[in-house]
């Protein structure tokens, strides 16, 4: 009899609570955060969680009314698993954003979700120009590689460079950069020959040898975050560093994350970047600052995109009021303007891509250590190639 009244008891409060979710799960804004915490590409995870950590120490973790909880997932920089990931976290977790994206084949694999679900996928790292078409619910707060390559070629035409090679990953985000440099060289009379290394497991000496034969006056490159040291090493052992070839990149190459072990052999790269952590700006100094006292290491431009992706979630649920509709998060993030480490930039209403300055930079020793120190800016610039469709 004890017995029956305690199970009829059970099955009461089991009720109660199914027919009533906890307050704070009415109260909680969850964010689904995939990236890549293990494999090659980890360096991206661990910079953006971050700066995750780091935005909500400073901006507290309640907007609006709402809890904001973040839920990180490693998704080992595989797409099926991003997939599957997201999957869960929209049925499951009922996120109301989905970000990070560490790779483009990775931010890819999630629009279909975001579209379905309408959920806001703010992508945080991935930098394919044609990411932001794939679904209306993507916003980006990285850059897309013609954004950043199109300055460095440019400065390559006007400092006598005729004869280029490029080698980019021969992925997405190297194409978008192979052409947009190709395209800016060649119409200023230069020429370039092109060179693909894969992505997984790069082997970049036979592709050095051939640029040790060719004996261009620059070679630009476009290799992922996390990779920049895999090519300088080899960069370096095929004696390219005293062939007279210059190295010029997107800034992907002197990731400020891998820098400062890379030694004298990336002294004198010139790139074109939107961030640098020795950007001369008050804002950049105390990011800068706090976050090296929080996480014992510098942060380089995926810090900066995922501080900047979860000022842009916050601000957007300060605009709804808290509400989480997807349609109503994104028409707040559109065309939101602030000032970030990087400078300023904002949220193209049109294409949800975003609209920063890229800096000329050139690596320099400062204070003992290597740094991308910039010398020449190009303001508010779009993607190259949406601007073109128009
Ligand atoms: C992508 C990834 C990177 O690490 C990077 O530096 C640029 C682009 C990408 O996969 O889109």
């Amino acid at each position: 009899m004890i017995a029956k009244r305690t199970f009829l008891l059970g099955a009461a409060a089991a009720a109660l609570l199914a027919a009533a979710p906890p307050v704070y799960a009415q109260d909680a804004v969850k964010i689904g955060l995939i990236l890549p915490m293990t494999g090659p590409f980890a360096s991206t995870g661990r910079q953006i969680e971050a700066a995750v950590k780091l935005y909500q120490a400073q901006n507290g973790a309640t907007v609006a009314g709402k809890k904001v909880e973040v839920i990180v997932k490693d998704d080992t920089g595989t797409p099926d698993i991003t997939k599957r990931l997201a999957q869960e976290l929209v049925v499951n977790d009922k996120v109301s954003f989905l970000a990070g994206f560490g790779l483009t084949p990775l931010a890819l694999a999630a629009t279909q979700i975001a579209t379905q679900g309408k959920v806001p996928e703010v992508v945080m790292a991935a930098a394919t120009s044609t990411i932001t078409e794939a679904s209306p619910y993507v916003v980006r707060t990285s850059m897309t590689l013609p954004q950043v390559t199109t300055p460095v070629a440019d400065w390559a035409a006007k400092n006598g460079v005729k004869k280029a090679m490029t080698m980019v990953a021969d992925y997405g985000p190297g194409i978008d950069a192979e052409k947009a440099f190709t395209e800016t060289l060649t119409k200023q009379g230069g020429t370039v020959e092109s060179l693909r290394v894969p992505l997984r497991n790069p082997d970049f000496a036979p592709f050095l040898q051939r640029v040790a034969d060719a004996k261009p006056d620059a070679l630009f490159v476009f290799v992922p975050a996390g990779i920049g040291s895999i090519f300088m090493k080899q960069f370096v052992e095929r004696g390219l560093d005293k062939s007279g070839v210059k190295l010029i990149g997107s800034g992907d190459m002197t990731d400020d994350d891998l820098l400062n072990d890379m030694g004298d052999v990336a002294l004198g790269a010139v790139t074109s970047f939107h961030y640098s952590a020795a950007h001369p700006s008050a804002e950049n100094k105390a990011f800068v600052d706090s976050f090296k006292k929080m996480h014992s290491m510098r942060p380089n431009f995926m810090a900066v995109a995922g501080y900047d992706g979860m000022h842009l979630i916050y601000e957007a649920l300060k605009k709804t009021n808290g509400a989480t509709g997807g349609d109503a998060l994104v028409a707040a993030m559109k065309g939101m303007s602030w000032t970030s480490p990087r400078g300023p930039i904002s949220i193209d209403p049109q294409t949800r891509d975003i609209i920063q300055n890229v800096y000329i930079r050139k690596v320099e020793r400062m204070d003992g250590e290597l740094y991308n120190v910039e010398f020449d800016t190009v303001p508010n610039v779009k993607d190259p190639v949406k601007a073109a469709k128009k």
